[in-house]
């Protein structure tokens, strides 16, 4: 049927799962004419027309663009790095829930959100039993599919046929206390089937779409994030010297943005081969180890490529499709897996403090940007959990290492290692203030290591005791105190 008669299905109020992980495997579709319906509703109606959006992670200008422009989503969860929706969520227009991504599956069989009342789901392909080829990301199509009371699907023609065969859905998982261990051993392991199981009563619409993933374009690795890149492959490098890490690293879990691009493409030209990857998704960096051939196997749950790369991929999946897993979220992000197999972890953030708590999603403490995604499965079971920033932002207005974060998603507790352009700092094994005098002296951006100094001789020195020393007043007002007119620091 056509779009717009398959959104006329969905209630006012329905809880919607959708497919769609990076900008991939969204439904392309079905979501702009909701919008448009939620649009003509709102302009007539008295009573607001809302829905509850529920995906893998972030969609598209399609998706989430399109349904908070009209106002149409009443919370969201979880991860999104939409501008309109982030705007809407900043200003109290829509609630947001943002839910580690290995979590959201469990907390949605626990019924934590309500019922799932119909979900729309991007497929490359419907089989002659009825079972669904997955597209270019699983998220949590899984769990819509088995959870929701009516299943939408959008045939994307876009999608190549080589990907079938390519994923891995796994049907073993269960709430405690019947949990069962999770039995991938390498990050290659195939535990489950290549189709999704869907029961053909549920399927009210098939829509189809000819429409291409978000694919926005990476950026070039610049000095910054290239410096970046240099001090991390440096570090393992000396991690294999010491014997702490195997000569072909251990699985590589490696975030979104750029800065997580550049490290992928130094370890193209690195010395280390062999790899493997239990990651989130497959970015260019990460095809390009790929094709180098210094990658062997990489599991992830989508792809996030920019066009170029798409192609090439596509080109190249014949032989790609045997080394490329693609499993549900709660498997590619499980936190026993991940502390298993001993992933290095290598995410971006926002802000880090001294101490080594990291701030990853919130600007000024405050107003959301993305959300933790992944990062937390990954940052707190690896073995290795890395963070990685330019020491500075808006154009060295901003100091990305700071007394104290103005938000915390990754205690000190779970951050082994803060990587800025100027160093590296390996805070493993060190004290409160050990910790402290290493982060500044590595990774602050010089005009702003004379400040912290300061700050922390000071907060030292206070006599308020000293474990984590700190002037709380000052340190909560670090974020406000060089961005007045004319006060920027001059070191
Ligand atoms: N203070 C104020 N603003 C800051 C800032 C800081 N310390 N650090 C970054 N920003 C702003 C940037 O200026 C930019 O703003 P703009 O969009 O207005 O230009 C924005 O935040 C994004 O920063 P950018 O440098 O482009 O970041 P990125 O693409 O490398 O992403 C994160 C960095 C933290 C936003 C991103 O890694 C993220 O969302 N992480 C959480 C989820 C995650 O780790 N997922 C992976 C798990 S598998």
């Amino acid at each position: 049927m056509t779009a717009e008669a398959a959104a006329a299905l969905i209630p006012r109020g329905a809880n919607v799962g959708m497919s769609g992980f990076t900008g991939a495997g969204h439904p392309k579709a079905v979501p702009g004419a909701l919008a448009q319906r939620i649009a003509e509703a709102n302009a007539t109606g008295a009573e607001p027309f809302k829905v509850n959006v529920w995906t893998g992670a972030s969609t598209s200008p399609e998706l989430d663009g399109a349904l908070a422009a009209a106002d149409g989503i009443d919370l969201r969860m979880p991860y999104q790095s939409d501008p309109v929706t982030r705007e809407k969520i900043n200003n109290g227009d829509m609630h947001y829930t943002d839910v580690h991504l290995s979590h959201v599956a469990q907390m949605v069989w626990e019924g934590f959100f309500g019922p799932l009342d119909i979900a729309v789901v991007e497929v490359s392909g419907v089989r002659e039993d009825g079972s669904l080829i997955p597209s270019s990301s699983v998220g949590n199509n899984k769990t819509w599919i088995d959870r929701a009371d009516k299943v939408i699907l959008e045939v994307n023609r876009w999608q190549p046929p080589e990907l079938e065969g390519m994923h891995d859905i796994y049907y073993g998982t269960a709430l405690p206390p019947a949990r069962k261990p999770v039995p991938i051993l390498g990050s290659g392991d195939r535990i489950g089937e290549p189709y999704f199981r869907c029961p053909p009563e549920k399927v009210v619409a098939v829509v189809e779409t000819d429409a291409p993933d978000r694919n926005a374009p990476f950026a070039e690795p610049d000095a910054v994030s290239r410096a970046i890149a240099g001090h991390v492959l440096e570090f393992l490098s000396a991690e294999v010297r010491n014997g702490r890490l195997p000569a072909d690293l251990l699985p590589l879990q490696s975030g979104v943005g750029n800065v997580a691009n550049a490290v992928l493409a130094g370890l193209v030209g690195g010395p280390f081969s062999g790899l493997t990857a239990y990651t989130e998704v497959i970015q260019d960096g990460m095809l390009d180890l790929l094709l180098s051939g210094k990658l062997l196997v990489a599991s992830a749950t989508a792809f996030s490529l920019s066009p170029t790369a798409m192609d090439t991929m596509t080109a190249q999946l014949g032989e790609l499709r045997h080394r490329i897993v693609l499993r549900p979220q709660e498997i590619s992000n499980h936190p026993e897996v991940v502390r298993r197999l001993g992933c290095i972890a290598m995410n971006g953030m926002i802000e880090a403090d001294i101490y080594g708590n990291v701030n990853s999603t919130h600007v000024m403490g405050t107003r959301i940007q993305n959300g933790i995604g992944g990062s937390g499965d990954f940052a707190r079971n690896g073995y290795l959990s890395m963070f990685l920033t330019p020491s500075s932002a808006k154009g060295g207005a901003i100091s990305s290492i700071v007394p104290m974060v103005s938000h915390v998603d990754h205690t000190e507790h779970d951050v082994d290692v803060i990587v800025t352009e100027h160093g590296l700092a390996d805070l493993r094994g060190l004290s409160p203030t050990r910790r402290a005098r290493l982060l500044i002296e590595r990774c602050a951006a010089p005009r702003f290591r004379p400040l912290l100094q300061d700050y922390f001789a000071r907060a030292l020195g206070s006599g308020r005791g000293s474990h984590t020393p700190h002037l709380l007043e000052e340190a909560l007002s670090w974020h406000v105190r060089y961005l007045g007119e004319g006060s920027m620091p001059s070191q």
